[in-house]
């Protein structure tokens, strides 16, 4: 079990975090969104797994989380912005782990290595990829009330770990950069980086994070296919709207997209790694 002593040796936020760590439990989202229902747990509470056994991903794909290989933590926030801006908890996620990776894992190890975000909330490492994010919201009537935000990466699997299902279309740390990486080492410095920004950004600054997340977004400027929940498009990416919401290029003119998955075009079909 990934030790939350350990992990709590590199926290250094000025933030309250309470970290619970499980030897093996369904999935860190589903039990920390109902914890945060049923009982009083505080914000910026955290919840890690050495495994799940029923880790979940978007449109409910299920998510490989074996023990002893990756990082499977769910992280509990009520930030302070009106509901129409959740999207960006998504998209700051997604370039905080990334930004993260690149500064920690592979300048410090010198490898030329860039991640890539492809929208909304995937990291990829030379087309495969090494994480992923889940982020489940509850409202109070029309209240917004609090979020659970889950992350997958992929830190020491080696090829064999993955189903055949994925092994083509996935990575993790090590196989990108030939090395192991301590766990609990990783983790709680990925959450002082995360908390420490998180801090900047929500609520004075969420407005600075659509840019910011372009900046590191593959697919930028080729053409795409997105399929949405009930239709499937193609076009360029634009931008990203102030909601972290996709605006396409296409052949209908605009078109302002809440979620969805994105190919590149020329590839006649595509599965993504969670299913
Ligand atoms: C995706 O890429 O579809 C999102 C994957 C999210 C996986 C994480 S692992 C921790 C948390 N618990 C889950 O069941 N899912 C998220």
């Amino acid at each position: 079990m990934l030790s939350s002593a350990k992990i709590s040796n590199y926290l250094n936020t000025g933030l309250p975090i309470h970290l619970t760590s499980f030897e093996e439990i369904s999935s860190t989202n589903e039990m920390l969104f109902r914890d945060a229902q049923t009982k009083k747990i505080p914000d910026f509470s955290v919840y890690v797994a050495e495994r799940q056994n029923a880790g979940r991903g978007r449109l409910n794909r299920k998510w490989e989380s074996p023990a002893g290989s990756g990082l499977w933590f769910s992280i509990l926030l009520r930030p302070k912005i009106n509901y129409h801006y959740t999207n960006l908890i998504n998209l700051y996620t997604a370039y905080a782990l990334a930004a993260f990776l690149e500064r920690e894992v592979c300048t410090v190890l010198g490898l030329p290595i860039v991640i890539d975000l492809k929208w909304p909330n995937d990291l990829y490492i030379r087309g495969q990829k090494v994480a992923g994010i889940l982020l489940k919201s509850n409202f109070n009537g029309p209240q917004f009330d609090f979020m659970v935000v889950g992350i997958g990466l992929n830190v020491n699997q080696r090829m064999a770990d993955f189903s055949s299902e994925i092994r083509q279309k996935a990575t993790s740390l090590l196989l990108a950069t030939g090395r192991e990486w301590d766990r609990e080492k990783l983790f709680g410095r990925f959450l002082n980086f995360y908390f420490e920004n998180y801090q900047h950004f929500f609520p004075a600054n969420f407005s600075q994070i659509p840019d910011l997340y372009q900046q590191k977004m593959s697919f930028s400027a080729q053409p795409i296919r997105i399929r949405t929940g009930n239709e499937e498009l193609t076009g360029k990416i634009e931008s990203i709207s102030p909601e972290g919401y996709l605006i396409l290029n296409c052949e209908k003119g605009k078109r302002t997209i809440s979620t969805g998955d994105i190919f590149p075009s020329k590839m006649e079909s595509a599965d993504d790694l969670s299913r």
